[in-house]
């Protein structure tokens, strides 16, 4: 059985890069049908969401629990391959990609959920296990889990601790990294970490569930974590707000955090990502059209928020242009699909660059109004879709090229160059991967990045695990 594979023009025979007695070894561990070797099964492990992406393994190992990965990582080690860790495989910067021939280690079996802690408001989940599964298992406890993404169906918990993934609720409960009380972890050396017991106050020296959040895969293959949960308000009221200017989105959005102690999101979606959106679902834009800005509100409370939202939105006076308000879960949901599809609505036209980005908000407005020129100056034919979290100053950029190909290279360039030169950060909530390693430099000194280097020989001082992503090659 060997399969082959063109990579970068190149054709390699992947298997005969395997040593036969390292792939019984592997078969041993995972037995032989969850390692695969044959490119028809591998292939949606070597893709991308995008499709911008595509790579080649000669292995996708399928292990079952920790003292499986360990011994893979044992394997793999001392037959000198480097392994690229992957979860759902919704990464949007390539990072969960094998681009260079790497096995891959795929968490998906890996899909236990201990019981809910109702006491603590705790609970330990295998890394494999998706959001939606984890938002399922703690919901009868009234619980949920602090961060919530569009990708909820595939997405893992060990790929969402990877990416420090942020989602629509970053304004009321943080990034990923602030849900964490606990890490499991394989080391590079297949050695395993393991400090669950959830405990709020614990100085006992370095934090490494906050180390390991947002370390994609460089510095150990996360297979359990300990997550704090958080009260589910029993009642929510979401509204879709219409602007006639970014500014005056970006105005609002100040105000309504200051108004509204219950306010769980405030998204955000610019005028090309509307029209896209609403002729991907096949309805028209709800309120305002013809608008520059639509900001998505939801509060959340124990009692009814609906009259604190009416409240606010009232205040913002002749900012805002028009409203639709859903009370009911169908309503609510309806509006939601604005904003949720985006990222489908924009996979149809072709394969975009991903950039995503954060600005402080006196940027904000200036940062959105200015980037379409910039972009079309470096490619005359591109699009720009943008949308994002505007509570927290992300904005996604989207850029298609001519007739949905990808855009002319030098786009990223410009947009995180500007983005730097305005303060903000090259990467919000995607993380760095394959796409922004070149850029890192923008957002990080040479003393950081050194000790990026420092962190990353110490724990990998093979460089076992993802050792193309993240960190730039001159320090890896
Ligand atoms: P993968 O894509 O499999 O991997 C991502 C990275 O994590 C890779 O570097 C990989 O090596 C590493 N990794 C994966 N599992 C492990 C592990 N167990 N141990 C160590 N390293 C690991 N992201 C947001 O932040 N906010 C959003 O709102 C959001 N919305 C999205 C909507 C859609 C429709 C899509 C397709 C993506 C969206 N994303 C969003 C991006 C993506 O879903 C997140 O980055 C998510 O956290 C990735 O999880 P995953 O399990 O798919 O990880
Ligand atoms: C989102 O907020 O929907 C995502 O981060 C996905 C994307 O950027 O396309
Ligand atoms: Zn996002």
């Amino acid at each position: 059985m060997c399969s082959s594979s063109v990579i970068y023009g190149r054709k390699v025979d992947l298997i005969a890069m395997l040593d036969t007695t390292v792939i019984q070894e592997f078969q041993r561990i995972v037995g032989t049908n969850h390692a695969l070797q044959e490119e028809a099964l591998t292939t949606s492990y070597t893709t991308d969401w995008t499709g911008r992406f595509k790579g080649a393994s000669p292995m996708v190992l399928r292990p079952a629990n920790t003292s499986q990965v360990s011994e893979l990582v044992k394997v793999a080690l001392s037959a000198g391959l480097s392994i690229v860790p992957q979860g759902g495989n919704t990464g949007l910067v390539g990072g969960s990609i094998p681009l260079h021939e790497e096995i891959v280690i795929s968490t998906l079996r890996m899909d236990h959920c201990d019981p809910v802690d109702a006491l603590a408001q705790q609970v330990t989940v295998d890394s494999g296990v998706t959001l939606a599964q984890a938002q399922t298992h703690v919901s009868p406890f009234d619980l949920e889990i602090g961060v919530d993404l569009a990708a909820r169906d595939s997405c893992t918990i060990g790929g969402m601790i990877a990416t420090n993934a942020g989602g629509i609720n970053v304004v009321r409960y943080g990034p990923m990294r602030d849900q964490l009380l606990g890490i499991e972890a394989v080391l590079s050396d297949g050695s395993v970490i393991s400090h669950l017991e959830g405990l709020e106050k614990d100085n006992t020296g370095y934090n490494f569930p906050g180390l390991l959040a947002g370390s994609e895969g460089t510095l150990a293959i996360i297979t359990k974590a300990r997550l704090r949960l958080h009260p589910r308000p029993s009642e929510r009221c979401s509204a879709m707000i219409a602007f006639k200017t970014v500014d005056d989105a970006v105005v609002a959005t100040s105000q309504l955090r200051r108004a509204l102690p219950a306010l769980q999101a405030v998204e955000v979606i610019f005028s090309e990502a509307m029209s896209l959106v609403s002729n991907h679902i096949g309805a028209s834009v709800p309120v305002g059209a013809g608008s520059q800005a639509w900001l998505i509100v939801e509060v959340a409370a124990n009692t009814d928020p609906t009259d604190e939202l009416a409240h606010a939105i009232d205040d913002l006076g002749p900012l805002a242009v028009d409203v639709a308000v859903g009370l009911d879960t169908a309503t609510r949901n309806g509006l939601w699909q604005y904003r949720e599809k985006i990222t489908e609505a924009i996979a149809t036209q072709g394969t975009p660059h991903k950039l995503d980005v954060t600005l402080g908000a006196s940027r904000l407005s200036e940062f959105v109004t200015e980037v379409p020129a910039l972009i079309s100056r470096v490619d005359g034919q591109a699009t720009t879709v943008m949308f994002g979290h505007l509570g927290d100053g992300n904005v996604h950029v989207n850029i298609l090229g001519a007739g949905g190909d990808e855009p002319n290279e030098g786009v990223d360039d410009v947009v995180l160059n500007y983005v730097a030169q305005l303060g903000g950060s090259i990467s919000a909530e995607h993380g760095i991967g394959t796409a922004k390693r070149e850029f890192l430099h923008l957002n990080r000194s040479e003393a950081e990045l050194a000790a990026f280097r420092a962190i990353k020989k110490g724990l990998d001082p093979r460089g076992v695990l993802n050792p193309n992503v993240l960190i730039p090659p001159e320090y890896s």
